[in-house]
């Protein structure tokens, strides 16, 4: 009941006929792709910056994982996009990584020449919009986490919201072991057309997603404040370049991202962070979960990309490194500005 009403609301505030709630934002991709029916050499595309996640699906639903460069939004680089589609391509996977639109607009427009579907893994994108358009309802597809982590938890739980009756529906007998739960038979003589797995939300879990989602727009306004009040206190350092952002986003403001000069003064600036207290997200100390070229242990993606990582996405390693990524809260001290300033400036002055 309580998961039937989560899944409702997400379809309201998505403006979308259908949803479908899942244990973890993983889950939520490898349900998706279950709607695809991927052959063995089959290719998705995706992007170099994201979390492993996003590839352990494709491999998991047997297809080969690609993924794109990324631009200035440290999201997918559109022109990349286009070089790498080729007959055996049947998706993409854009990723809004820490909350920042990718470049929907010309990644849509290519997936729709190109006859590719989009999906969009809006893990970190739930609150977020392109355009007016909420980030997951640009695509067929878009999928939410919603882990310990996220703007909003539900513990572990995912969503996946759909424009389209028909992937709706093999998605939803997909996540519940191939139940169609047809309403004129009893559950136990329930008709099947695929096997499936067992990737259904709790009850617990909705009941938490609906107490979360009334915060969602109060957690996002505080993000953005708090994001602005930081980026205001160091945007006058020499050297401090910030993430791109395409025109028309509304951004969750999960990180504040920029990038200085090379990764020995990234590393820096990390480093006299935590001496006056304050942390970096992801960027740039935990990027080995986050960017396909150091995935060594996922054989499909090494072989797609020429066989050694190490030699393959040369741009986006290039503004990986240079990038640093502070995390931003609901309920900032307020002397953090100052302090970040403090931090900064004695890299960057
Ligand atoms: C871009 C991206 N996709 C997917 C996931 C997976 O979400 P979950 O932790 O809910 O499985 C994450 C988790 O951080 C993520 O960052």
């Amino acid at each position: 009941m309580e998961g039937s009403r989560f899944r409702t609301r997400v379809r309201e505030i998505c403006r979308h006929a259908y949803a479908l709630a899942v244990t973890s934002g993983t889950a939520a991709l490898r349900v998706a792709l279950a709607v695809l029916d991927l052959q063995p050499g089959d290719e998705v595309i995706t992007q170099s910056f994201t979390f492993v996640a996003t590839v352990e699906a494709i491999i998991e639903a047997g297809a080969i994982p690609v993924c794109a460069e990324i631009d200035g939004t440290l999201n997918m680089d559109p022109e990349s996009l286009k070089s790498l589609i080729n007959p055996k391509t049947k998706a993409v996977i854009a990723v809004h990584m820490l909350g920042t639109p990718a470049r929907l607009f010309e990644i849509d427009d290519i997936c729709r020449k190109n006859n590719l579907m989009l999906i969009e893994d809006a893990a970190w994108g739930c609150g977020g919009s392109l355009d007016g358009r909420p980030l997951g309802t640009w695509g067929q597809m878009g999928t939410y986490s919603f882990d310990f982590a996220k703007t909003m938890t539900t513990g572990e739980g995912g969503m996946i919201v759909f424009h389209n009756q028909d992937d709706y529906k093999v998605a939803a007998a997909w996540h519940d072991h191939g139940h169609e739960n047809n309403p004129s038979v009893p559950r136990w003589e329930d008709t099947r057309a695929s096997s499936g797995f067992n990737f259904r939300m709790t009850e617990m879990q909705g009941a938490v997603g609906l107490a979360q989602l009334k915060k969602l727009s109060h957690v996002v306004t505080m993000q953005r404040k708090n994001r602005d009040a930081m980026w205001a206190a160091i945007q006058s350092l020499p050297g401090i370049i910030p993430r791109e952002v395409p025109a028309g986003s509304h951004e969750t403001a999960d990180a504040l991202i920029f990038s200085v000069a090379d990764k020995a003064t990234a590393r820096k600036c990390r480093d006299s962070l935590l001496t006056e207290g304050l942390s970096t997200k992801i960027l740039p100390e935990a990027v080995t979960w986050h960017f396909a070229g150091t995935w060594t242990h996922m054989s499909e993606l090494v072989a797609r990309h020429g066989g050694d990582l190490a030699k393959a996405f040369g741009p986006s390693r290039s503004r990986l490194e240079r990038a640093v990524s502070l995390p931003v809260v609901v309920k900032m001290d307020e002397t953090v500005p100052t302090r970040l300033h403090t931090a900064l400036s004695r890299v960057l002055s």
